[in-house]
């Protein structure tokens, strides 16, 4: 016996992405196969706008930028634990979650954006695109999903993914709306 801890283990891989192990869920090996393919699409999606929020929240800039500021958070804040309800949902189903971010950009949909700052305008659009993206992604995957049989992804798709999406989307979408100047 020794108390010098063993470092630098290596071990094969146990689970390979892709597949599912069999888990006591009453729900057949190819549906929670595919759910785990559309979740993990959603998953690197999401992992991608949380990314986008904060990027922006660092770089906004101009007279509205404290209010963005907080407000790109607040979103971050919300994809965030989209991220791991979703990571989590397809672990539950016998997969394995999306979770380098290096493995998460080959799968997913949001185009990276500029290395650089955008103007506000171009950033808010930006994230309305990724919010689009996502909620077609997500409608399209809860209707099959529910399909097959699989009601609790469905139900994490529909009533957190979408409906968190759809209330991000109303606020930024506020701040392109063209106000009249004082006195025009
Ligand atoms: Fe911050």
């Amino acid at each position: 016996m020794s108390s010098q801890p063993r470092l630098h283990q290596h071990g094969p891989e146990t689970h390979a992405f892709g597949t599912v192990v069999q888990l006591p869920i009453a729900l057949s090996h190819d549906a929670r196969q595919y759910s785990c393919q559309r979740l993990n699409r959603v998953l690197a999606d999401t992992q991608f706008l949380h990314a986008l929020y904060k990027k922006h929240h660092w770089g906004v800039h101009g007279p509205t930028s404290y209010q963005l500021h907080l407000l790109f958070d607040q979103h971050a804040q919300e994809q965030l634990a989209l991220v791991d309800a979703l990571a989590e949902r397809v672990q539950s189903l016998g997969g394995v979650a999306v979770g380098d971010p290096r493995h998460a950009a080959e799968i997913t949909g949001v185009p990276r954006p500029p290395d650089g700052i955008e103007d506000v305008p171009a950033m808010l659009s930006r994230l309305l695109d990724a919010h689009e993206t996502i909620l077609a992604e997500a409608r399209d995957a809860a209707a099959r999903t529910a399909q097959l049989g699989d009601d609790g992804t469905q139900d994490l798709l529909v009533s957190q993914v979408i409906r968190t999406g759809e209330a991000q989307v109303w606020f930024l979408a506020q701040h392109l709306v063209a106000t009249r100047p004082a006195g025009a």
